[in-house]
Order: structure tokens, then sequence, then C-alpha cells
């Protein structure tokens, strides 16, 4: 395959990775991915911007094969996603040096054994001249990683944002052409790996207004033509606030917690609250996750087992709280037969979560008239409280 043109002389040379179901062993990719590297193709230097997963270093390596010569390679970001080709391409061209942030050499001394001789760091807002093409270098620390910097073409108004405004979409299109299929893939990402980092996302979107950006090339999924549309997208998932939404993740072992859930869900319905249900056993983690970006309140649903919450309901604890959604509120719900520590342990595994704690609702057996009634007050107490906020 050759180079596919961006503008004159920049060209994607990534690779698309169709196969892909896991991300980090974790995180669900049920439409594959792509890596995204770029060539810069200067008056008198060359530049070669992120290079692709370990696994498919062949694909970026034809790419290159008439490339003659690379000075630069720029590491945005040091995961092994984008970084882990650079030593076969430090192999190949041996006279390039390695471009990173002072922190970005730390990490890929550190993951890719790269000798500190090879490296330039730069400096935020440092640039780089390849003769008619400029680089800028933007410090954007924690988008993904401490780290990680995005890189700007001058001339041609081109962002190179790494991580940030990507998507895990395999796709030949170069470009974003099916908006839907783009802003669910692109908010699937955001839910799984950029949520924890609202509040620096926020900054690094002031600071991108005073760059005229043409093209965002992020560095999975597919190019965005029309900045405005993924960037517009970010403000809403950072800065809107929550949805008179309420994430309802459980599991259900003998009918019990299954039935709280039926009658709440019902109860939360009747008063105009949205409702989004998760039965652990089948859901796809990552929409949970997605669901937890603009949701107001989270309420987990557990049986008790050997007195703990059950063991799939405290790993997406563990997951939310990682995640660091905006929630206003949470709660618990479920049922036990002899004893339970549930509502204690499971309370103390979401330190992250700063909201409000409303009152659970956890019940021995069968859910009778008394639990049935602290259903439709928690039910009442969650639909208030979303008013009272203005939520919609
Ligand atoms: Fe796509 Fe943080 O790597």
């Amino acid at each position: 395959m050759m180079p596919r043109p961006i503008k004159l002389n920049v060209s994607w040379v990534g690779a698309v990775d169709w196969d892909r179901r896991l991300f980090d062993a974790l995180i669900p990719l049920p439409d594959g991915t792509s890596y995204n590297a770029y060539l810069v193709q200067g008056s008198q230097k060359v530049a070669l911007i992120d290079t692709v997963d370990p696994a498919m270093t062949e694909v970026l390596m034809g790419y290159l094969k008439d490339v003659p010569a690379i000075d630069y390679v720029i590491a945005n970001h040091g995961e092994q996603d984008h970084s882990g080709s650079i030593p076969t391409v430090l192999a190949a061209y041996p006279n390039a040096r390695l471009v990173a942030t002072p922190k970005g050499k730390d990490v890929l001394m550190s993951l890719l054994q790269v000798p500190g001789e090879k490296f330039v760091t730069v400096n935020d807002g440092e640039t780089l001249s390849l003769g008619d093409k400029t680089l800028e270098f933007i410090h954007a620390p924690w988008v993904h990683w401490p780290e990680t910097m995005l890189t700007y073409l001058k001339e041609d108004g081109i962002l190179f944002a790494c991580d940030l405004f990507g998507s895990h979409l395999a796709t030949t299109d170069l470009y974003v052409i099916d908006e839907g299929q783009a802003y669910e893939a692109a908010k699937r990402y955001f839910a799984e790996i950029m949520m924890p980092f609202r509040t620096s996302i926020e900054k690094h979107l002031e600071r991108l207004k005073d760059y005229k950006l043409d093209i965002i090339c992020p560095s999975h999924g597919p190019l965005h033509k029309k900045p405005s549309f993924i960037m517009d997208a970010y403000r809403t998932w950072v800065l809107d606030p929550p949805r008179n939404t309420v994430v309802l993740p459980y599991i259900s072992m003998h009918g019990s917690t299954q039935r709280m859930v039926e009658y709440f869900v019902a109860a939360l319905v009747s008063k105009g609250v949205t409702v989004k249900q998760f039965n652990l056993e089948a859901t796809d983690l990552g929409k949970l996750a997605m669901a937890l970006v603009d949701a107001a309140t989270l309420v987990i649903g557990t049986p008790t087992v050997l007195v703990g919450p059950h063991p799939h309901v405290a790993s997406a604890a563990f997951l939310a709280n990682a995640l660091r959604p905006r929630l206003e509120f949470i709660s618990i719900i479920g049922s036990y037969c002899w004893g339970s520590k549930a509502v204690e342990q499971l309370t103390g595994m979401i330190p992250n979560l700063k909201a409000e704690v409303l009152e659970p609702v956890i019940c021995k057996g069968l859910p009778g008239e008394e639990e049935l009634k602290a259903l439709d007050n928690l039910a009442d107490t969650i639909a208030e409280k979303h008013k009272e906020r203005g939520f919609v």
C-alpha cells in the first residue's frame, strides 16, 4: 500500500487493526482500532510522527520502504501502541533523532530501552523547522499519560493529537464520513480512556482555541477534517452538566436483586428519570463506561456473596472509581440471606467518586412491602434532586 496523502508532503502511514478486540487486556474494542502514524516531508528534513503497535511494525515499515531518510521521529506519547515500533524505525534510520518531552524521554528509555543519546527533548511551545514546514510541540500532560504532547504543523494547520480526539474504529475511510458512527466510537473512547482527565482536557481545549486548525489527526480512528465536530463533542463531555439519568449496573444470582432492580427502574421511569440498566453478566464494560460520561446518578445493584458484594459488581465499582465520572449521587440496592457488609465494602471501593451517597436499600431475601417502599423513596429522592439541580 502507498502512504495516504493528507496535504502536500503530509501522509498517513498507519496500520488498521480490524481484529483487535481488547485493549490493555481490559477495554473492549468492538470495532477494532487503528494506530495512526504520519510522515511530514519538509524541504530540508523529514519527520515521522508516532509509530504503530509492535504487532503491526511491518505495515509501517512497508509504507516507509521508499523513504530514503527520516531525520526525526516525533514521539507524542510513550504508550507502546504508538511507540512500540520506534526501535525498528531507529534501526532502519540510524541518523534519526527521537523527539519527546523530557518526561517522554524517561518513559521511552524505560519502556523501550532507547539509549539517551538518541533523544532531542523539547520544551512546551518549542518549534522544529523541517525547511518549509514547522512543527510546534504543545505539552499536553494527561491525554493520556503525564508525558503526552501534541504536535502542530503550522503551515498546514494540522494538529497531530495522539490519543486526544481519537476513537477505536477500524475503517478504510481516512476521514470521518459517518458522523453518527464516529460520535459513538469517540464517546466510547473518551469514556474508556479520557474521562479520568477531564480537568486537564478542559485546559487543553482552552489553549487550542488559539490555533488555526484545518485537520485534527489523532493516533486512533479516522481524521477530522471538521475539527469543530470532535472539539464540540469533547466540550459537551467535559463541561456540560450531567443529565437526568441513573446508571444501574447490577448482578442477581437468584432473582431477589433482579426484582428490586425492576421495581426501582419502573419507579424512576414513572418520575421522569432516564435509566440505563446493565446486567453485568451480559454487558460490555465499554457501554457502561459510556453511560457514566453524562449520568447524574449511579445506583449499584448487588447480591451478597460471602458477606461482600458480588465480585463482578466489585469489579465494575472499581472501574467506575478509576474512570472518575462526574456523578452527583450514588446509592446501592440489593439482597442478602444471612448477613451482609456489601454496602460498607462497596462504598469503600469508590473514594474517587465525590458524590452524595443516598440511603441504600438492602433487604433480607425477596423485597417485601417495606423494602419496596424504600425503593420508591429512593426513586423520589433522586428525581427531586435531579430536578432541583436542573438536570434534563
Ligand atoms: Fe493509544 Fe495511550 O495509547
